[in-house]
């Protein structure tokens, strides 16, 4: 079967990603074949004897820029019949779950990492369909970002993630934070666990999780609420389960 995710990601330091593509869940999944990651040196596609990725900028300033020629010649080698091509910088869309389940989709990323003070502008009207932020902040490159896109989407892809069901419920999977979580002991350092999730009673622990991740949400993200308010059955279950740690 072939895979149901392709990525092809093109950066200039192909070394950053070798850990993070080979442990864990990707490193099974790609090793199970159910997606295919592969990272690409830039310079395979500038120019020899020299193979340079980046030249000054016109009009002046610090820092290097990313050329357009090896970075567009990358993507016409790579994209095929499906692929689509997001440019990983600090002025893109701003990542969301809802986002990343939207590149899980997809059957076959190319990712472009940015570098320096920036890509030529070309790359972006050429043959970028879409620029990417993780967030407000800036990276040294576009390379921890990609890894970032790769691995919120790749959970999503189906048959990554051996339990479907621990995707239902977790943070932002429906626009909310989670609940909180407790393992054993029953007590540490004074701290006792909710008493109801000792219970054994399955749909009052369930009804207490969606208080708590309520309330969590309300307390620490209200903006996530702006685009999905509270339901009546949302405030009737948060009065019956105050806050556990109020
Ligand atoms: N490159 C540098 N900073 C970045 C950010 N915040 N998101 C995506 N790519 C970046």
């Amino acid at each position: 079967m072939p895979p149901a995710w392709r990525v092809d990601v093109v950066t200039t330091f192909p070394e950053s990603f070798e850990g993070f593509l080979e442990v864990s869940l990707l490193g099974k999944a790609r090793a199970a074949g159910t997606i295919d990651i592969r990272v690409h040196n830039l310079r395979d596609w500038a120019e020899p004897p020299h193979r340079v990725t980046d030249d000054y900028a016109y009009g002046g300033g610090p820092g290097m820029v990313l050329k357009p020629e090896p970075i567009v010649a990358a993507v016409e080698d790579l994209r095929g019949s499906d692929g689509w091509v997001g440019l990983l910088t600090p002025q893109g869309r701003p990542l969301t779950q809802r986002r990343v389940a939207a590149l899980a989709a997809r059957r076959h990323l190319i990712l472009i990492c940015g570098r320096y003070e920036g890509v030529d502008e070309r790359v972006r009207t050429l043959v970028v369909d879409e620029e990417i932020s993780v967030g407000d902040y800036v990276l040294s490159g576009g390379e921890v970002a990609a890894m970032v896109v790769i691995d919120a989407a790749a959970r999503l892809v189906p048959g990554v993630v051996g339990d479907a069901g621990s995707l239902v419920g977790e943070s932002h999977a429906d626009g909310r934070l989670s609940h909180p979580q407790f393992t054993r002991s029953e007590e540490f350092r004074g701290q006792r666990v909710p008493s109801v999730l000792l219970s054994g009673h399955h749909e009052r622990i369930e009804r207490w999780r969606r208080a708590q991740a309520l309330h969590r949400t309300v307390r620490r993200r209200p903006d996530l609420l702006e685009n999905c308010a509270l339901s009546d059955e949302d405030h009737q279950l948060m009065d019956e389960f105050p806050p556990w740690d109020a």
